[in-house]
């Protein structure tokens, strides 16, 4: 059967013709009946085309329609790309934002990619680790959790190291990549299965990288780019984890697709706070739901405990990571992750991170890490 487009808007008989030349069946709808369509089990159509020639806002009816429609892919057709617009559109859930004139290539590129995110199957999950303040060991737990997931789904893992310039997610897992997060935002036109895949580096640990660039990005990096990247990451992977830096806000605006994003704290005061005040905007944007409290480095005899951190965050701690920094430092410097063999409290905490986020929850992780009671000490969840 053929699908379906609705073509919200003034309507223009060159696009009607273009999409029919593609096998589309076309309909015209007016704004309200997106609102209308809300109301109602079935959208009506397997794709929105919204026309905002003559509305340089987006229709409150769009974010009604996306919530209860939230598989049927919307593109926009603006008469400007206007960055402003375009991240508001992309958190009332728009695929694609397309130019007026539209050339018939625009179109087909658009359409395409469409079909291939339909193709691709459900997306993969998406974890993101956000440490509170530097060093505090997020990289260390993102890499951890990325080994153990790729020994779960063997060559579907995606470790992406999100900093834009330093990242050091390739020194922990002894990989030298030729290509980085870099070429892919500069390409987020082309970010194909094949093309991706071409950007990261398979680690010796198991999963692939895309790694931090070690060169000045060409284009402006803004929320709508790193969201094309991490939506491109997640319909080509079965698990992508995002290593992320806190003080990229075009990064933090751009976690829609994540599942839950671990805020990395340590028992340093500055550190707790600034968990505070990270938690704080990332549940007003994101849901408390998808919002993990974790401690690294962690020290039963510190003079700050769980309680009080758990009382300044306003969130129960979900996973402690014991301090071993002899360990830590090891893995990191052979570029071997703890969550490979090691026998460690460290290790074995890691591994039940890794398995409680992939929802095999703690038999197979507690048995491999040969700690059931320190599994259970740890994972709080
Ligand atoms: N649980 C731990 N116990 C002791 N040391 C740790 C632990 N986790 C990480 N470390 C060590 O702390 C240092 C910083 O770790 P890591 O790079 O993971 O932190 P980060 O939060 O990613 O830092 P950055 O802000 O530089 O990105 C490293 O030397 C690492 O080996
Ligand atoms: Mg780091």
């Amino acid at each position: 059967m053929n699908q379906s487009i609705a073509l919200v808007g003034p309507g223009d008989r060159q696009i009607e013709q273009l999409l029919r030349s593609r096998g589309l069946s076309v309909s015209a709808w007016a704004e309200r009946d997106l609102t209308l369509r809300a109301q109602h089990a079935s959208p009506a159509a397997d794709i929105v085309m919204l026309d905002l020639r003559d509305q340089p806002r987006l229709p409150a009816s769009l974010e009604v329609f996306h919530r209860q429609h939230p598989s049927v892919p919307v593109l926009l057709l603006l008469s400007s790309l206007d960055p402003a617009l375009m991240l508001e559109a992309m958190r009332a859930g728009v695929r694609e934002c397309l130019q007026y004139p539209v050339s018939e290539e625009e179109l087909n590129a658009a359409l395409a990619r469409i079909a291939a995110s339909r193709d691709a199957g459900p997306a993969g999950e998406v974890f993101a680790f956000l440490g509170a303040k530097g060093g505090v060991g997020a990289t260390t737990a993102a890499v951890n959790v990325a080994t153990e997931l790729a020994h779960l789904r063997k060559g579907s893992v995606l470790l992406v190291d999100l900093h834009l310039a330093y990242g050091d997610a390739a020194i922990y897992l002894a990989a030298e990549p030729r290509f980085s997060i870099a070429d892919a935002l500069e390409n987020t036109h082309r970010l194909d299965a094949a093309f991706l895949r071409s950007l990261c580096v398979t680690t010796k640990a198991g999963p692939e990288l895309l790694a931090s660039p070690d060169r000045v990005l060409a284009v402006v990096v803004d929320a709508v780019r790193i969201r094309a990247l991490v939506d491109a990451a997640a319909r080509h992977y079965r698990y992508v984890v995002l290593d992320i830096c806190r003080t990229d806000p075009a990064v933090l605006d751009s976690l829609d697709p994540v599942k839950k994003i671990l805020v990395i704290a340590n028992q340093e005061l500055a550190t707790v706070r600034g968990a505070s005040r990270m938690a704080a905007t990332l549940n007003q944007r994101y849901g408390k739901d998808r919002v993990v409290l974790a401690v690294s480095r962690y020290d039963p005899k510190a003079g700050i405990g769980q309680e009080d951190i758990e009382r300044v965050v306003g969130a129960k701690i979900r996973h402690l990571l014991p301090s071993d920094y002899r360990v830590a430092l090891e893995a990191l410097n052979t570029g071997r992750p703890l969550a490979l063999n090691n026998q460690t409290r460290l290790a074995g905490a890691l591994r039940v991170l890794a398995h409680e986020l992939a929802e095999h929850t703690s038999d197979a992780a507690t048995q491999k890490s040969g700690r059931n009671i320190f599994g259970r000490l740890t994972s709080r969840s």
